[in-house]
């Protein structure tokens, strides 16, 4: 047989396959979404996402060890109140259970990069992404609200914001309330391409942020679209936004490497509760390897061009790392 080239010889043994791998992937690059709760001694499972807690504060230094434990370094926080109303006043409160959480993150592990995220939906008594007129979520009047959620946060001491709301000119409402507070040096990282997904099934009931009516395609993205994304993407990035965050992440990998190609800064990938309940379910039924699968879908987001990649699953991704099994 006369072929010139054979490309399983670069296969032939792991020294080889590991000297010409294309994708490195390192601990730094991943993010371990966390939800913090009111009460005490709490840590309280969610059913649809096995592994994962809602942790009261006095408990979520747990939660940190494990994760200082296991190399990962950063966070994102989810907030989930004991009270809600029509305008969410608890997500920009400077003693609401983000903004303490924060506080008591940088208390415990200091060297811990402390994101938030920026919403109203876990706020609201009807858990839309911000204020009603009617039975429509009121864009512009929701951002000043927005802008004053985030800069609750940086003032409890965040180290980024990641506005999720999908509001239009959120980037730029939060990039000039920031500033205009001495904050110029606080990255935003956006929610740019955000698809109205049935994937956030389980982070909804773990937050209990359903909305009570309609849905949220009003604000949303479309998945039929593509152009759009890259609309949105371009947006935020002329509003100020210093990462740009593409959400779901596996089914939406299209999209990652679209927005990491049309423009020039970081692009996030963040694989949600519905990934990661798929996994375990499967799982679970003893149907795929689960570590395995975690792996391929990883690093498939840093293929497709993400340097970010925010999963339930950052510390088992940290540790496969550092066992050679992906890296
Ligand atoms: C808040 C928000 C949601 C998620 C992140 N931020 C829920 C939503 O938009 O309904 C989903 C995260 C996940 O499913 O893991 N708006």
């Amino acid at each position: 047989m006369n072929m010139t080239t054979r490309p399983r010889r670069l296969r032939s043994s792991e020294a080889l396959r590991r000297m010409v791998r294309e994708t490195r992937v390192d601990a730094a690059s991943l993010v371990y979404p966390m939800f913090v709760t009111d009460g005490k001694d709490k840590k309280e499972p969610i059913e649809a996402m096995p592994g994962q807690y809602r942790y009261s504060l006095d408990r979520m230094g747990e939660a940190l060890d494990m994760l200082a434990g296991a190399g990962v370094n950063s966070v994102m926080l989810f907030g989930i109140p004991t009270q809600k109303d029509p305008v969410g006043s608890q997500a920009y409160a400077a003693d609401g259970i983000v903004q303490r959480a924060v506080n008591r993150a940088k208390v415990l592990h200091p060297e811990m990069y402390v994101i938030t995220d920026v919403c109203m939906c876990e706020y609201t008594s009807h858990g839309h992404c911000g204020v009603l007129c009617g039975h429509e979520v009121d864009n512009d009047k929701t951002l000043g609200l927005l802008a004053k959620t985030a800069l609750s946060h940086v003032e409890a001491g965040a180290d980024m914001v990641a506005p999720s709301d999908m509001m239009d000119g959120r980037v730029r409402a939060i990039r000039e309330a920031l500033d205009a507070n001495g904050f110029t040096n606080k990255p935003i990282m956006s929610y740019a391409v955000k698809f109205a997904s049935a994937f956030y099934g389980p982070f909804r009931e773990a937050a209990g942020s359903a909305p009570s009516f309609g849905d949220r395609k009003g604000y949303q993205m479309d998945f039929h679209n593509r152009r759009e994304a890259i609309k949105e993407a371009l947006l935020d990035v002329e509003e100020g936004a210093d990462i740009l965050m593409v959400k779901p992440a596996m089914a939406y990998l299209d999209l990652v490497r679209e927005v990491y190609d049309a423009t020039n800064l970081p692009v996030a990938a963040y694989s949600v509760s519905g990934e990661y309940a798929m996994v375990k379910a499967a799982a679970a039924n003893g149907w795929i390897d689960e570590e395995r699968v975690m792996c391929e879908m990883a690093v498939a987001a840093f293929r497709a061009g993400a340097g970010i990649y925010i999963s339930y699953y950052a510390p088992e991704l940290a540790r496969c790392i550092r066992e050679g099994k992906i890296g």
